[in-house]
């Protein structure tokens, strides 16, 4: 792997993996006396797909706070796009590209697919209430545009079929898939996935890393993912972080990590679900 930021490689799969797009630099942590986060750097490459493990508590899901703005951390300072990244509102990490998914679902759950999809295109959306009464016309022409976007995710992920259904209806394994599609209708270039295929059978796991890899693909969308299945991971991931008790103890590609002593001790070594 080159050492260089400004160098990009290519994977044994014919993917182009460019430069650094994010950078944690020593970022730590703390709700109260629980130090979530120890003193922790990493970077994410952009076209990468970058997994973060370990066992529940290590601080896996406060990382992904962070990576989206979400958390401020007490120290370190991320960097994006070449530059210290400022204290930001959500709505400003979401215009700045960066999209997400959530360990527990956050789905409007009487809405149908398509308006739960739609939401994910308000950070595109520039005119609000006055604009659409005022100047109508270009507001319908923006829900056009927007539509669009979302149709065209939906049909990517292939849920035409339920676009009407209200998400209560839906099983849980079609759930994460409108939530990823929500994510994917903001067209972020990052997305944050926490623990995505938590809870599915081995084919909703399957279609869910099919999808993953396209989107990946398709879009080039750079990927940070949270995920337990160690087959899982080992497939996706280029690279893996792996945190324990809010440390990095381990960080590399997944043979890297895997022939990782203290990783092996900590987490690959046990059980998990
Ligand atoms: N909002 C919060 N307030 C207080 N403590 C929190 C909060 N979020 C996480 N923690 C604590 O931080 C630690 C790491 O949690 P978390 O990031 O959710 O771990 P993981 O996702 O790896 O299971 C845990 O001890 C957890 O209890
Ligand atoms: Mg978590």
């Amino acid at each position: 792997m080159p050492d260089t930021q400004q160098d990009g490689y290519m994977t044994a799969d014919g993917r182009r993996i460019g430069p650094v797009v994010m950078e944690m630099r020593n970022i730590t942590l703390r709700f109260g006396g629980v130090v979530a986060i120890k003193d922790i750097s990493f970077d994410i490459r952009e076209g990468e797909i970058r997994a973060i493990i370990g066992p529940n508590g290590a601080g896996k899901s406060s990382m992904l706070n962070v990576i989206s703005g979400f958390y401020k951390p007490q120290e370190g300072e991320v960097i994006y796009k070449g530059a210290r990244r400022p204290p930001m509102k959500p709505y400003q990490v979401a215009r700045d590209g960066i999209a997400r998914t959530f360990q527990n679902i956050a789905l409007f759950e009487g809405m149908t697919v398509l308006d739960n999809v739609m939401t994910g295109r308000l950070n595109h959306m520039r005119s609000g209430l006055l604009g659409q009464a005022f100047w109508w016309a270009g507001a319908q022409k923006e829900e056009v545009a927007n539509r669009e976007v979302a149709e065209k995710v939906i049909d990517f992920l292939e849920i035409q079929n339920i676009r009407k259904t209200p998400v209560s209806r839906l099983p849980y394994g079609l759930k994460k898939r409108v939530e990823l599609a929500r994510a994917l209708a903001a067209e972020p270039k990052i997305l944050l996935l926490d623990e995505p295929m938590a809870g599915m059978n081995v084919e909703e796991k399957e279609d869910m890393c099919r999808f993953i890899l396209d989107v990946n693909d398709e879009f080039g969308t750079t990927i940070a993912l949270i995920e337990h299945d160690m087959g899982v991971v080992m497939d996706l991931s280029d690279r893996v972080v792996v945190m324990d008790y809010g440390k990095k103890i381990g960080d590399g590609t997944p043979d890297e990590v895997r022939a990782n002593q203290e990783v092996i001790d900590a987490y690959l070594g046990v059980a998990h679900d």
